[in-house]
């Protein structure tokens, strides 16, 4: 839907505003879903427009009940449970236990910043109760936060649709959850562990529920990259003060903790990026050797090893194997425990879980009988790259955004208009929208090759971030078959994009 002259000009001071005061910015793509949610809060608060509802807020201070509602309403709040495998095993195999083994001698703290309606501190409560089923009787707090105000009401309710359980395991719905109108409600024995609290991650205040000492453990992860930069460097350091002694921060898959790159040190680790205390770096670079070591990841695997050197490139893997698959513990849990027991299954499909799938979560079970079937190019694409082939550039390009409007979720949507963007000269256009493909999904093989291309085609622009496409390109081909084609680039194969790592790596170092 297009909007009006007037429409347009009052979200643009809607941007502004909200760019200005809390430092969120939203990029045009959201231009249309953002007068959607004004217009309905306007009307709710009986405004005649947008125009008003801006005006309104202009007027207010960001701690008013107006503020409040308005940011609720802009802010992009999806999630779900167990979200980003890399960061899931990292957790699991790695800094969970170690949190379990200190919460035997100490209070542990665990700070979930940007929550949304709580998939991701209900996650880590989850994990550490299946890790361990006496996790409930350690001292292990978690604290969720976020400037949602009306998601975090929700989180509180803990019941969720099948979309917010698209990568859980069959076995943790049934363990955690239970069924009611094809809606799941987590079960209250792992709601209790969690404590929700309105805070803005670059406005930081001292809140009875911060410790003292800091916390082991903060996420922060799909976040940061919609905070304007001095807000966002503002959060790194908040984030950064707010680490405990040998803590651990883990920022979203593309994102950066970029205000305290002097505080903090990166490390590379089960294919996630953690920042520890620059402190305690002798400490980390130690833990994630030996916690390495007792995985069986082979030393010689640079995307399983621990990387002290901030930014390093790590080598293309091109004989790397994966990490031998750690041995699980059955655990057993006390009569009394009202939850029932067994750790964390890999996802294996059992005839039932695929019957419950059907019933639960048909988008899950048509990715479980063919997997790449969501990577099929439709005729849709086909018709915007006839366009492209015709030269038809502005059109190819509206047509991409119009896809985006309906389904802005779908990180193919966006690698079809950064490759119109490509064509059409504009490297700065086609990286703002690759940003949005790797947020949709931090796996896309397409996307990261895209930005790749445009650092290599446009060589100084967003240098590291090219480097960064190469570490994720090594990583996303591990296993791939030479001849496996890259979605949406029906003449690019998985052993082109090896071949031109292998080939470039050595000038990305220099
Ligand atoms: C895209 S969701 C990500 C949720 C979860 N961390 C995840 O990765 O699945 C981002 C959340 O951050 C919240 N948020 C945005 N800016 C924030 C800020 N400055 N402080 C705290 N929360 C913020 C939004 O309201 C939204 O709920």
């Amino acid at each position: 839907m297009s909007l009006s002259h007037e429409e347009l000009s009052a979200v643009e001071k809607l941007r502004f505003l909200l760019s200005t005061r809390i430092g969120y910015e939203l990029p045009n793509e959201f231009r249309t879903l953002m007068a959607r949610q004004a217009r309905k809060l306007s009307q709710e608060l009986s405004m005649q427009s947008i125009g008003e509802l801006a005006d309104a807020l202009k007027k207010e201070s960001e701690g008013s009940q107006l503020w409040i509602r308005f940011v609720g309403r802009m802010t992009i709040g999806e999630s779900y449970f167990f979200r980003n495998p890399n960061h899931m095993k990292t957790l699991h195999k790695v800094i969970f236990p170690e949190l379990l083994a200190r919460a035997q001698k100490q209070p542990v703290y665990i700070w979930s910043a940007g929550c949304a309606r709580g998939e991701e501190p209900y996650t880590l409560a989850i994990m550490l109760r299946d890790l361990d089923p006496r996790a409930h009787e350690l001292p292990i707090h978690i604290v969720a936060t976020d400037i949602d105000a009306e998601a975090m009401e929700q989180a509180k309710r803990a019941t969720y649709g099948e979309w917010a359980f698209r990568q859980t395991p069959y076995s943790i719905q049934r363990r955690y959850f239970t069924l009611e109108n094809k809606h799941l409600t987590l079960h209250p024995a792992i709601t209790e562990k969690v404590t929700f609290v309105y805070h803005h991650v670059a406005v930081d205040r001292d809140l009875p529920a911060f410790p003292p000492q800091g916390f082991d453990l903060i996420l922060c992860r799909n976040l940061l990259m919609y905070l304007r930069e001095d807000f966002r460097n503002r959060a790194g350091q908040v984030l950064s003060k707010r680490l405990a002694p040998h803590g651990f921060l883990i920022p979203g898959q593309v994102e950066r903790i970029d205000g305290a790159a002097s505080l903090v040190e990166r490390l590379f680790v089960l294919g996630s990026t953690i920042y520890t205390r620059t402190k305690d770096r002798d400490w980390s670079t130690r833990f994630f050797e030996e916690a390495l070591e007792r995985l069986g990841a082979a030393s010689n695997n640079p995307i399983f090893r621990a990387t002290s050197a901030p930014g390093t490139p790590v080598p293309a893997p091109l004989l790397a194997k994966p990490p031998a698959q750690a041995t699980k513990r059955l655990t057993r849990s006390r009569a009394s425990d009202p939850l029932p027991t067994q750790t964390l299954k890999p996802a294996k499909v059992d005839p039932p879980k695929v019957e419950r799938f059907t019933e639960l979560n048909p988008r899950a079970k048509a990715q479980l009988d063919d997997p790449l079937s969501h990577l099929a190019v439709s005729s849709v694409y086909d018709g915007i790259r006839a366009l492209l082939a015709s030269g038809k550039k502005h059109e190819a390009e509206a047509a991409c955004e119009e896809l985006i409007v309906q389904e802005p979720l779908q990180p193919n949507h966006h690698c079809l208009l950064a490759l119109v963007r490509l064509e059409r000269e504009d490297p700065d256009g086609a990286i703002e929208v690759l940003r949005r493909a790797v947020y949709c999904d931090p796996d896309n093989l397409t996307a990261y090759y895209l930005w790749w291309l445009v650092g290599v085609r446009y060589w100084g622009i967003a240098w590291d971030r090219t480097q960064w496409a190469m570490r994720h390109l090594s990583r996303l081909v591990i296993g791939l078959d030479d001849h496996a084609r890259v979605p949406l680039l029906s003449n690019v194969t998985a052993g082109d994009i090896r071949y031109l790592l292998h080939r470039n790596w050595d000038s990305f170092r220099k």
